[in-house]
């Protein structure tokens, strides 16, 4: 019988996708699909009776009578059935190995978001899309070529995920719930993005005056947003692969924001037009998320207080995504 909830696609059936997929699943609204390719023929031993998708599929199924959700899992190699989705998630390509940045995985990557955005925007050409391949500023882009559509309606995934791992390493140090953390990391998802201590506020006190009242170090904040910044590589190094709890959640967020046309103002990674002092460049800053997209970009430039060095890293943090977006222009696929 046809389900009249809301679809969501989720291309990439690896750890990032099947995570995606588990809790926008598991939220009951929608009805969901993981595509992947219809074999890994890297495998030892290929599948013989079916694909990876369509067994995540069927495991994500076999889970909901006990966590109580209805929604129904789909896995396929078919893109006919991605159709008509309300949001397209893509998480394909290469993760990365330990000692590999993102970078390294630009041209392969783009290849293969390519080809996937494509196909996907064919079928599902009123969707939102979410890009979570990386290196993920300059995969928005070949995710923007390829499907021809409104910048608007093809948005990164970064900052959220970011921005929790700020907040979380900050919950610890101070000894406080991560849910009365508040934070932004802003700029592209590389080991130049921003978190913005100015803004952080824990129970809405700056973090600078827990400093000052004793509860965190000076040297403590500091290595926390060492961390932050190097917080995909830290996990690389432990997992041998990369993270994928943060990481699908935090897109599952943005998904449900745009579903339920939530209005909430994340750290998206959006096509800038002058705003920051960028131009045509993808990167992570407060975004008005709903069910159009990106409805709106809020220029902390212009609308607080930000400090010397903040400022100077945004621009250090843009010049680096700029550097990847050349080289992708300079291979030819863009
Ligand atoms: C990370 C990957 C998803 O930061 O970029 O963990």
């Amino acid at each position: 019988m046809a389900s009249g909830k809301k679809k969501v696609s989720v291309i990439g059936a690896g750890n990032v996708g099947a995570t995606v997929a588990f809790h926008v699943a598991q939220q009951g609204y929608a009805d969901v699909v993981v595509l992947d390719l219809p074999d890994d023929l890297t495998l030892e031993r290929p599948r013989k009776t079916g694909s990876m998708a369509q067994g995540k599929a069927l495991d994500l199924n076999q889970v909901s009578p006990i966590v109580g959700y209805d929604g129904r899992v789909t896995g396929t190699s078919d893109y006919a059935h991605t159709a008509n989705s309300d949001v397209v998630v893509i998480t394909s390509g290469r993760p990365r190995t330990p000692g590999m940045s993102r970078e390294d995985l630009l041209a392969v990557n783009a290849d293969i978001v390519e080809s996937v955005a494509k196909q996907a925007a064919a079928h599902s050409p009123e969707a939102v899309y979410i890009v979570v391949s990386n290196p993920l500023d300059a995969m928005c882009h070949v995710a923007l070529k390829a499907t021809g559509l409104p910048s608007a309606r093809v948005i990164g995934q970064a900052g959220v995920l970011d921005s929790t791992r700020y907040r979380n390493y900050i919950a610890a140090a101070v000894g406080v719930s991560v849910e009365d953390v508040q934070a932004y990391v802003l700029g592209g998802h590389g080991d130049q993005m921003v978190p913005v201590r100015s803004l952080t506020t824990v129970g809405g006190i700056p973090v600078q005056k827990w400093v000052e009242l004793g509860k965190l170090t000076g040297e403590q904040l500091q290595k926390i947003e060492d961390d932050t910044r190097q917080g995909g590589g830290i996990l690389t190094g432990l997992i041998g692969t990369s993270a994928w709890y943060a990481p699908g959640v935090a897109t599952a967020e943005m998904v449900e924001a745009v579903l339920l046309d939530r209005k909430r103002i994340l750290a998206c990674t959006v096509l800038l037009d002058g705003q920051y002092g960028v131009n045509g460049l993808y990167f992570g800053v407060p975004t008005l998320l709903g069910a159009g997209g990106a409805e709106a970009v809020y220029d902390l430039m212009k609308l607080a207080p930000l400090t010397e060095a903040e400022l100077a890293g945004i621009k250090e943090s843009a010049l680096k995504v700029q550097g990847t977006v050349d080289s992708l222009k300079a291979l030819g696929k863009l």
